[in-house]
């Protein structure tokens, strides 16, 4: 880019300060140090102005939004993998790219699914609490805190992309059976190395499975995927893990089935009106039947910012003329 005027980036929120920091090198950056949510407005005004939005999923891309862009915004790169905040056909309608920042997140959101997929069964949150509580820990006896084991246990994936394999790869080394739900079959060499077993239908995967993870994209195709219809179909022994998000899962009926012992618990990550918390959802953490983290699944370091240098490469490849590496095309209806 030497030479040619400097873009004007604006980016939404706070980034580690080597991205911000490269990011000022490179461009003309408009940070956000005060990692302050930008209101509606201020959105507007910065697509009135910039070249490149750098947007997160605290944002709405909205259609409404992406109408009052100006004529200079001609990419949308996104610092997050999931781009269900944003309308993409809205922005590819207006001549606006749009980015993304696929595969390095996938390992950390692999091992935080892990994470609450131990977590739930083996009372990690509530055995944590024991020691910091306010009674004082009596001691150690053979029947207290007895949780489940996951070793030998069926593990259903729903969504075999990048984060699902990654997911099922490590469940594997626990000692899990790894089964599947895609909307494809995937590689016969990947199904080979996972031992894996693949379901076309959802609902016979879900009735048989000890421990379900959620690994799809939003997308309208799977708002509510797992309805309380399919969610009734699981075992009362099953526990099921959200690292994707919120409402792929019908959370009020999912809330309901645990309440009532229907389903044994789950590991949250994601909510469906994210940030809202479903307030019963927090009546079940005090039960010990469900953990809940505040969408930390890609929350590393290194993640954060090799997730800022992919946008940066995203942004200097459009600008040098060539095709980012990461577009994102709009959904095929
Ligand atoms: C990110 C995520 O933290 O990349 C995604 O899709 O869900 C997250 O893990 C977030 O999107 C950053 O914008």
């Amino acid at each position: 880019m030497a030479g040619k005027k400097r873009p004007l980036v604006v980016i939404t929120r706070k980034l580690p300060d080597p991205v911000e920091t490269r990011m000022r090198e490179l461009f003309d950056a408009r940070l956000n140090v005060e990692d302050r949510p930008m209101t509606q407005p201020e959105l507007v005004a910065a697509v009135k102005e910039a070249d490149v939005l750098v947007p997160t999923i605290t944002d709405h891309i909205d259609a409404a939004l992406i109408a009052q862009a100006g004529e200079n915004l001609k990419l949308i790169a996104n610092f997050g993998n999931g781009v269900d905040k944003i309308d993409v056909a809205a922005a590819a309608k207006k001549g606006i790219t749009v980015t993304n920042t696929p595969n390095v997140l996938t390992e950390d959101t692999a091992d935080m699914t892990m994470a609450l997929m131990l977590a739930v069964p083996r009372r990690l949150a509530e055995g944590a609490n024991v020691l910091t509580g306010e009674k004082k820990w009596a001691g150690w006896s053979p029947t207290w805190m007895l949780g489940r084991r996951i070793w030998g246990k069926r593990l259903g994936i729903v969504g075999m992309g990048r984060i699902g394999t990654a997911v099922a790869r490590r469940a594997k080394a626990f000692g899990l059976s790894i089964h599947y739900h895609n909307r494809h079959r995937v590689l016969p060499a990947v199904e080979e190395e996972l031992e894996a077993t693949y379901w076309e239908s959802l609902d016979q995967m879900l009735a048989r499975m000890d421990i379900i993870s959620v690994n799809c994209p939003s997308t309208p195709a799977t708002f509510h995927l797992l309805s309380g219809r399919r969610l009734a179909l699981m075992q009362p022994s099953a526990y099921i893990v959200n690292t994707a998000r919120g409402d792929i899962i019908d959370e009020d009926s999912l809330v309901k089935l645990i309440h009532d012992g229907k389903i044994a618990g789950a590991g949250l990550d994601v909510y469906e009106h994210e940030p809202a918390l479903n307030s019963k959802l927090l009546k079940l953490a005090a039960k010990g039947k469900v953990v809940l983290l505040p969408h930390m699944g890609s929350a590393t370091l290194e993640g954060r910012i090799d997730m800022g240098e992919k946008v940066i490469i995203n942004i200097r490849a459009f600008f040098d003329g060539h095709r980012p590496p990461d577009r994102v095309l709009p959904l095929r209806t």
